[in-house]
């Protein structure tokens, strides 16, 4: 099979990133119950132009979202990632990584300085790509959630886009 294609999201695009989100929660990746496969995937949250897709031969097999930080006094120099999966048939292709690749490649054009990410403490292979796409852990809030009674760390990490010797300041 070749390399899917990656794009920015469309309306049009909403029944099939509804299903893999769907098929790819499970308590070891997701703090939050399972939700009725007919919920919206974009919402006052979820914009199409802050999800990038993997593409091929007219199928969707996966996505990131990536958005600027809604914290106050975040001017879009920081971004986040607030969603990343591919389809489970479609998992251990590379697909993660070309998402991640073109995630980087959308916060530099947004100017951005940072992009973090939250991820659960069970989630051990996100966090392997995460880390080899240069994401750092920072910050750990240990026990932050209770699921099917273990209490697991909300993992936060995070990745610099600018040298070292640059100037913070604009
Ligand atoms: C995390 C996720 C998006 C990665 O997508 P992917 O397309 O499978 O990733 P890739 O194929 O690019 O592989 C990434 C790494 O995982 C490894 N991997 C792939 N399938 C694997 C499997 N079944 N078990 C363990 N590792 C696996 C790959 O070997 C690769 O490691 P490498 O770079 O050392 O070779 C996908 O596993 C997923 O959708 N998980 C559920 C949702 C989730 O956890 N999202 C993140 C929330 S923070």
């Amino acid at each position: 099979m070749g390399r899917p294609a990656i794009r920015i999201a469309t309306a049009g695009d909403e029944r099939e990133l509804a299903v893999i989100d769907h098929a790819t929660w499970s308590p070891q990746v997701a703090p939050v119950p399972l939700w009725p496969l007919e919920t919206p995937f974009f919402n006052d949250q979820t914009s199409p132009g802050n999800v990038l897709v993997a593409q091929e031969a007219e199928r969707i097999l996966g996505y990131v979202k990536l958005r600027p930080s809604p914290m106050p006094a975040s001017d879009g120099h920081v971004q986040e990632i607030n969603g990343f999966a591919v389809a489970p048939q479609h998992q251990g292709r590379g697909i993660g990584h070309l998402l991640l690749d073109a995630a980087l490649q959308l916060a530099i054009e947004r100017d951005a300085r940072r992009i973090t990410l939250r991820v659960l403490g069970s989630n051990t292979r996100a966090q392997a790509i995460y880390l080899a796409h240069g994401y750092r852990v920072e910050g750990r809030l240990v026990g932050q959630f209770l699921i099917h009674d273990h209490y697991v760390d909300d993992v936060l990490m995070a990745r610099e886009l600018r040298s070292e010797n640059e100037e913070w300041s604009r």
